[in-house]
């Protein structure tokens, strides 16, 4: 395609917004808004664990079919059979699989219409699903099980609520060889196999089935206890009762269990039957889940979704969607790109699943503060979810921002990870000090208790916790005394896992230079001396004389963090050992664990956020770093599936070279992050693969924990964002684009008509709206963005 002046070339583009777009002139329809180009089902297959269910932005019901394999987010595509429909989830979490308690599951009618003719047990209840049956967009999820069932699914902000429709001719383990006369168990279980112990009952007048269950949660510590509440409507009862292992019947009308030798545990729980229904009719099920008690369960469901309206609960969440997706807008080229807004709008749409609004739902402790859950795990999200956040959603994160601080209110420590009311663990620093400082830095409310807050990131740096697996930091006489976590460290002041220590050390220098941040604006002088002063403290794991060989060849550069001992000497780990070249599964979070987290010291080594003009020298210079970058990203070393690699992506932003930044992200988008059901390269991990694609396409990803947005050319001719508490928009707009990305390279700059040559944005441009235009060429300049002055800030060149 030919490069178009941007006068012209708006001619030939349509808006496409959360409004009721345009046809554009030529007659191509364009007009799909930005919440029909979500598609849940990107990351559904090969390990992004997606929730591809209905949900509301945040909400604490998240409703799916939940099936056999690679089930984290209760429903993958890979065509494994369906073990029951359940009312929570996590998304796009690595580990065990999360949640899904108390799964309702929809048998046609029991063979010989027995009650024991139903199959209890959900390792053998299981059905197929209908090839090519599934449908999911924003608030709802809809599939065909080969038992002849139709299951549709939309939910309120507590509630699920189910159409199942019926068809006589199943095939597959569950055909009717009776009459259709529908059968509903509630199971007493999760995807993990958790349950301690359980109770559930029927109505047998009304077939109302409530209960409650304790469970462990998915990547953390403890127990939580979990209570539901199903309602039925559509066809009269036949029969109600319990089931036990593979047993059923209509006398008790409730049931109990505890611990006992079983694993996984007894399938147990109860049933209502229903009388014989036409072919093709629906029965309608309504699940409330509380975290308080039954009877809350049942009002928020009769509270939420009252008359049991599927079409006006769906109404609903997708207008809760199209509001959440209206703040961003971009405009598109006239041969509709779908593929590319659908990564995009998907990307968008994947970071407002979790972390969820629990607020009136925490048992815990009495409060008026926001809860939120499901912080899984900030370790992932401070990357990019919550920077994410605070630009399209200020209003929510400031919530975030106060249940994380009310967290530390009560459970005497901010979490790094979070799920089911329980701790959960920690893979390196205490890295809610990032979020909460970066939010701080972007002033996105007053609202927030900030003189708490700095409390917490003061005990995080100061306080060694008793187990620092769960929260706070490890090491941190050693770290205080040495200045870097030793291989071999001496710390009988707590316990936890004794691995890690170079990623660790990394990691609390940049929370230690959060704090200074923080510090500095609060004007504390003192503190900020010595929280910067910590923050120098990941050059000391740097060994000038390590080098690194693939396989016996040279890759000729030298210099990289090593493990260092107490006595000061440094120990061995090859630099590439956990990259994909070597070993990458030897660094998880594991008593074998090594001394660098999920990664190789050769993308550790690059890790010093906030003085990359020190890192840059010391690796050599800029032309060194950066052939130093190019050889991470080229060479098979960095995996982009995990999170610490989206900074690299934008490091060469530091040496004055934006235009290899943009490079880099044109190869990554969309050869790792596509729209096929396999289209993210490692687990979303909540939403942290959807943030950076959104902010990469959108050409502004931050450094986290900084008031630093490096500056790319968006991937489409504009974007804008409304800030939703200032109302004010900020425009980015391409000239020359070109859709075949030829021109990615920014030649000059205007801000608000100025010129402007820095290559970085701060936050204020956002608050205060504005437009940024860039002009684009074929080719790398050698003016715009370099020099130190244009660079973004590094703390020891300010
Ligand atoms: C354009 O596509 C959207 C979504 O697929 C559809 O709802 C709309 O009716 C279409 N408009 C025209 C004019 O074809
Ligand atoms: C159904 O009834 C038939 C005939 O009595 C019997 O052979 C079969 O085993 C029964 N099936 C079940 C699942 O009970
Ligand atoms: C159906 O039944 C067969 C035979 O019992 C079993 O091997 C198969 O796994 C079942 N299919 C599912 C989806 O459960
Ligand atoms: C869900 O909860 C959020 C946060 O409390 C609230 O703003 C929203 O209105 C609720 N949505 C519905 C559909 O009730
Ligand atoms: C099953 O019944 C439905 C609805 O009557 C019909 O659309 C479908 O084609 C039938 N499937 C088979 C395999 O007969
Ligand atoms: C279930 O287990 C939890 C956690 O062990 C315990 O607190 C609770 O009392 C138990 N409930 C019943 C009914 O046994
Ligand atoms: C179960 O039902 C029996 C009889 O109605 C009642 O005595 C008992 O308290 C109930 N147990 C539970 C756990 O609801
Ligand atoms: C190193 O050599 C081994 C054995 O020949 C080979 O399997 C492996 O792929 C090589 N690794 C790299 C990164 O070249
Ligand atoms: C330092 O400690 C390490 C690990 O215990 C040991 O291998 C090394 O020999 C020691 N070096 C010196 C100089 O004592
Ligand atoms: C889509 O993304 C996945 C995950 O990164 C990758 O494995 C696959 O090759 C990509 N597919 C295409 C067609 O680019
Ligand atoms: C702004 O940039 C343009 C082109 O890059 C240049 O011609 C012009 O002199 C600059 N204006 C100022 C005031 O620097
Ligand atoms: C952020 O808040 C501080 C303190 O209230 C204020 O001085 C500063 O100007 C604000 N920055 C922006 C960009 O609004």
């Amino acid at each position: 395609m030919s490069l178009r002046s941007g006068l012209l070339y708006a001619l030939f583009t349509a808006l496409v917004s959360s409004s009721d777009g345009l046809l554009s002139p030529r007659g191509t329809n364009c007009s799909r808004n930005s919440y029909d180009f979500v598609d849940p089902l990107i990351g559904t297959l090969n390990g992004g664990h997606v929730f591809a269910g209905a949900t509301l932005p945040f909400g604490m019901a998240k409703a799916v079919a939940d099936v056999t394999s690679d089930n984290q987010g209760g429903y993958a595509s890979n065509g494994s059979p369906v073990t029951g429909f359940s009312h929570m989830h996590d998304s796009g979490t690595g580990g065990a699989s999360s949640l899904a308690n108390f799964p309702i599951f929809p048998y046609p009618g029991c063979s010989n219409d027995s009650i024991n003719g139903c199959i209890f047990p959900k390792t053998t209840r299981a059905v197929n699903v209908v090839e090519g049956s599934v449908s999911a967009r924003p608030g709802y999820f809809a599939i065909s099980l080969e038992s002849g069932v139709k299951a549709e699914m939309t939910v309120s902000n507590h509630t699920a609520l189910y159409q199942f429709t019926f068809f006589g001719n199943a095939t597959g383990n569950a055909t009717v060889n009776g009459p259709l006369s529908p059968l509903f168990i509630v199971d007493l279980t999760d995807l993990p196999d958790s349950r301690s112990n359980g109770t559930a009952s029927v109505d047998p007048d009304t077939g109302r089935m409530t209960g409650t269950a304790t469970f462990n949660p998915s990547f953390g510590h403890g127990t939580y206890t979990l209570h539901y509440c199903a309602d039925f409507q559509g066809n009269a009862i036949r029969d109600t009762g319990v089931f036990i292992n593979n047993r059923g019947g209509s006398d008790p009308k409730n049931i109990t269990v505890q611990p006992d030798v079983n694993n996984p545990p007894l399938p147990a729980g109860t049933y209502t039957w229903f009388k014989e229904i036409e072919n093709g009719g629906h029965i309608m099920a309504r699940v409330g889940v509380s975290f308080i008690s039954s009877e809350k369960a049942c009002h928020n469901a009769e509270t939420e979704i009252p008359d049991f309206s599927f079409a006006d609960t769906l109404a609903t969440a997708e207008s809760a969607w199209k509001d959440k997706l209206s703040v961003i807008s971009i405009e598109t080229t006239d041969n509709c790109d779908t593929e590319l807004q659908t990564i995009f709008w998907s990307g968008v749409y994947r970071t407002m699943i979790s972390p969820q609004d629990y607020t009136g739902e925490n048992p815990l402790w009495e409060s008026d503060e926001p809860y939120y859950d499901s912080y899984y795990c900030i370790w992932d999200s401070f990357r990019s979810i919550h920077p994410f956040l605070t630009l399209v959603d200020p209003y929510s994160q400031t919530l975030m921002i106060r249940s994380l601080i009310d967290i530390y209110r009560h459970e005497g420590w901010l979490p790094d990870c979070r799920m089911s009311l329980c701790k959960g663990y920690t893979q390196g620093g205490s890295n809610a000090d990032i979020v909460l400082v970066d939010a701080f830095l972007k002033n996105i409310t007053q609202d927030i208790d900030w003189q708490t807050g700095y409390q917490a990131l003061i005990k995080d740096a100061e306080v060694e916790p008793q187990v620092w697996d769960l929260e706070g930091r490890g090491g941190l006489r050693s770290w205080k005394n040495l200045g870097y976590i030793p291989a071999d460290d001496f710390d009988p002041y707590g316990n936890g896992l004794f691995t890690r220590s170079i990623s660790r050390t990394v990691e609390y220098a940049y929370n230690d230079f959060c704090i200074a941040e923080m510090a500095e604006t609060l004007g504390n002088q003192e503190d900020y001396e010595k929280y910067l002063g910590r923050s120098g403290n990941w050059i000391n794991l740097y060994n000038p004389d390590q080098t690194s060989d693939i396989n016996g060849t040279a890759t000729g550069f030298t210099g990289f963090l090593q493990p260092k001992y107490l006595n000061g000497t440094f120990g061995f780990q090859n630099p590439i050992f956990c990259s994909p070249l070597l070993s990458f599964d030897q660094c998880y979070l594991n008593s074998n664990g090594h001394e660098t987290y999920e990664g190789s010291c050769w993308l550790y080594t690059f890790f010093a956020p906030h003085d990359m003009a020190t890192l840059i020298t010391t690796l050599g210079g800029p032309d060194t770093f950066v052939s130093r970058l190019d050889y991470l990203h080229e060479s098979g070393l960095l995996y982009v599936g995990d999170e610490q690699a989206f900074l690299t992506v934008y490091q060469y932003h530091y040496a004055g070279r934006p235009g290899k930044s943009a490079e880099r992200i044109h190869y990554y988008i969309p050869s790792q992050f596509n729209t096929t059901t396999a289209g993210i390269p490692g687990n979303d991990d909540s939403g942290a693969m959807g943030s950076f694609v959104a902010l990469s396409m959108m050409g502004i990803f931050p450094n986290p924990g900084q008031d630093v947005y490096f500056i790319t050319p968006p991937f489409f001719p504009s974007i804008s964002i409304t800030n939703p508490a200032t109302g004010k928009t900020a425009t980015i707009k391409n000239i020359n684009f070109d859709i075949t990305y030829k021109n990615i390279y920014v030649q000059s700059a205007t801000l608000n008509g100025k010129n402007y040559t820095k290559n970085y944005l701060t936050h204020s441009f956002f608050l205060e709206g504005g437009t940024l235009e860039l002009t684009l060429g074929p080719h790398e300049s050698t003016t715009w963005g370099t020099g130190e002055a244009n660079v973004p800030p590094s703390v020891s060149t300010k």
